[in-house]
């Protein structure tokens, strides 16, 4: 076989075969292919595409090109729920502890946030003392004893990925249907559970910005989940604006255990629910997603939920009396308030802004490298569809750097559009695909 060949034919818009496809994953894997010859390859499929059977193919060599999960050791249905990535989105946070809390045990592993997309790692790791790493026993037996686990990616789950995805982020290469499926399906499927929930982002601040592109890649997610036999459902979600109001990690904490309370604000929340509900119907303890809302809200109304939280958090290492005292998280000196110079109804609060602002203010790395301020970011007052009068505090900014958190204020200028009409707003949960 002959790399240049392939190259060639996917540059003529032709099919590969597996063999193909498999000799080009190997090959780059283990160092035999160069990353020249491998980013002209990526820029052929950005331009040519690859059919469905390409990107079962590609997908299944990124799965095998490293190590498979097995958590047959926990008993029940293990589901895992998969968010293509936004702005402010703390689902995990949330839907874990109350899909455990409903008996669906929750082994989740988590990746760390980069560019304007925060992970649920970071997330955690404000929390004094939280532990992302453990060794697999003891995440098996927190799972089997306490419900819930949520760690760092261990071992070397799909490094094809690792490698083709860095390469992918500077080549300009990432937005592509069938990369983008097999980027996240290799590790969803690699990672052990039996269920898969995805929420595919639509918006501004997804790499989906239209719905119809959101549905395809979620339809060739959810085809690839089922084609490898788990039971696979996909909700496509709105990301115009930050999910929830906080973005940043101590922040987002805080928020999230508003949510576990029963408050928060009310996108957050109702997501959470749906996710969450999703994930009960999966996890084979309602009859459809419906019944597992009930279920959910349940958990939250009755108080089962947040115990859950503390259960997990004091499980890895955590300090639980942050339920109930948010200033043991990490706090920022600098909070800077953005006023509205207008008055009228908020437009829109552009997600991708937003969230690379907070990367600037510290909460975010720009290389993996980059050492994060947990307690940095951005508090949302205002969202899309209210009213606010001129000198109104549309968000507050927080930093420990003032040059940053000054920067910051001045990109979200631009963030934020003020009108005089009350806006229709995108729907939040716009689809729900299952086979
Ligand atoms: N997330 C991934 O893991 N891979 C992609 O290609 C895009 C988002």
């Amino acid at each position: 076989m002959n790399t240049v060949t392939i190259i060639t034919k996917k540059r003529d818009g032709k099919r590969l075969t597996k063999d193909e496809i498999e000799y080009l994953v190997k090959g780059y894997t283990e160092g035999t292919i160069p990353d020249y010859q491998m980013s002209a390859f990526l820029m052929a499929v950005y331009f040519s595409g690859m059919d469905r059977e390409e990107t079962i193919a590609l997908t299944q060599c990124m799965k095998e090109s490293g190590d498979v999960v097995d958590l047959s050791k926990i008993c029940g249905v293990k589901v895992d729920k998969h968010s293509t990535g936004g702005v402010g989105d703390k689902t995990t946070l949330i839907v874990g502890p109350v899909a455990a809390a409903c008996g669906v045990p929750v082994a989740k592993m988590s990746g760390r946030g980069l560019g304007f997309t925060g992970g649920t790692v970071d997330k955690l790791e404000a929390i004094p003392g939280f532990q992302t790493a453990m060794a697999e026993a003891d995440f098996i037996s927190q799972v089997n004893n306490e419900g819930i686990a949520v760690i760092g990616q261990t071992g070397d789950i799909a490094p094809a990925d690792k490698k083709i995805y860095a390469l992918r982020d500077v080549t300009a290469t990432v937005e592509n249907l069938s990369l983008i499926t097999s980027s996240i399906m290799s590790k969803k499927l690699a990672a052990g559970s039996d269920a898969i929930l995805l929420d595919v982002k639509c918006g501004s601040g997804a790499f989906m910005k239209t719905e119809e592109d959101a549905r395809q890649l979620a339809e060739l997610m959810v085809d690839i989940g089922e084609g490898s036999g788990k039971k696979t459902m996909a909700m496509i979600t709105d990301m115009s604006q930050p999910l929830g109001c906080a973005v940043g990690n101590a922040l987002e904490v805080m928020e999230a255990i508003d949510v576990l309370k029963g408050g928060g604000p009310e996108d957050i929340r109702v997501l959470s629910i749906a996710l969450a509900g999703a994930m009960i119907y999966l996890g084979g303890k309602a009859k459809d997603p419906e019944e597992g809302k009930a279920l959910a809200e349940q958990a939250i109304a009755n108080g089962r939920a947040l115990e859950k939280f503390k259960i997990f958090v004091a499980g890895q290492g955590g300090d639980p009396e942050i339920t109930e005292d948010y200033g043991l998280l990490p706090q920022s000196k600098i909070r800077m308030p953005f006023l509205a110079r207008e008055e009228g109804y908020i437009q829109s609060i552009d997600a991708m802004t937003i969230g690379l602002a907070s990367q600037h203010t510290g909460a975010g790395r720009e290389t993996k490298q980059d050492e994060i301020d947990l307690s940095a970011g951005i508090v949302l007052h205002k969202k899309a569809g209210d009213q606010v009068k001129k000198g109104d505090a549309v968000c507050t900014i927080y930093g420990s750097d003032v040059k940053k958190t000054e920067k910051a204020l001045e990109e979200i200028q631009n963030a934020v559009k003020i009108g005089l009409e009350r806006p229709e707003l995108p729907a939040l949960i716009k689809t729900i695909i299952e086979r």
